[in-house]
């Protein structure tokens, strides 16, 4: 049986971090969608490439090496998991990813890693266009001082000097460039079940998450 499971959500609404217990427990191939959006968006900053010169970008992306190592990001043999979380990356990966011709190449490379595997993807247009089809999607939300809060106290723990309204005001400023791009604009996919994660403790909105697959699994066995 295949199973393919999406989890679409605002900025740092915790998917990465469910999507992950989720993956090993289900045994699932985990994709980080919006870390291959952060690795694009770094490798141009590195090169000093603007969002605006789109040829340049996309020529950059093209000769990008992505794969997943379980839950690390390699691209062109380097481990970029931690670079891309960066709070450079964070203020401007959101200009990068409103590219269509760029989502077009990581989208058409998403769809490639997911193959016939079983998989969880999570981002922001996984139930609405890469796994359009997907017989399980989530969308997860929170409210936007919650969420900076919970980035603010992870960047922290990492040593990442960072003060909590500049957290708040770019995760308000990447939802609302996320949702009104012209390309694949971050909404709910109709069919996508809403999880409120406000008060929730991560591993309460696994449980929730998990019900679901169990009785999934249970009805097409
Ligand atoms: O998930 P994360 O917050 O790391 O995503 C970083 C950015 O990548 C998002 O703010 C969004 O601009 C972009 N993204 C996207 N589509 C996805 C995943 C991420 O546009 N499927």
């Amino acid at each position: 049986m295949n199973i393919s499971v999406a989890i679409d959500g605002p900025a740092a609404a915790g998917k990465s971090t469910i999507a992950n217990i989720i993956a090993h427990k289900f045994n699932l191939m985990y994709i980080n969608t919006g870390s291959m959006y952060r690795a694009a968006a770094l490798l141009c900053m590195r090169e000093r490439v603007c969002y605006k010169d789109v040829d340049k970008v996309c020529e950059i992306v093209k000769s990008l090496k992505m794969h997943f190592e379980k839950d690390r990001l390699i691209v062109n043999g380097e481990d970029l998991t931690e670079g891309i979380k960066h709070p450079d990356v964070s203020n401007n990966v959101s200009n990068y990813a409103a590219i269509f011709k760029l989502r077009k190449l990581l989208v058409k490379l998403q769809q490639d890693m997911a193959g016939n595997f079983n998989v969880i993807m999570d981002g922001r247009d996984i139930g609405t266009v890469v796994l359009k089809n997907a017989p399980l999607k989530f969308f997860l939300t929170a409210s936007a001082s919650e969420r900076a809060k919970r980035r603010y106290l992870e960047l922290k723990k990492k040593g990442i000097d960072v003060e909590y309204n500049e957290i708040l005001d770019e995760i308000i400023k990447r939802d609302y460039i996320d949702s009104h791009r012209e390309s694949s604009p971050f909404i709910k996919a109709e069919d996508a079940i809403e999880i409120n994660s406000s008060g929730l403790s991560i591993y309460q909105v696994v449980e929730i998450i998990s019900g679901y697959i169990r009785n999934y699994i249970k009805e097409h066995n």
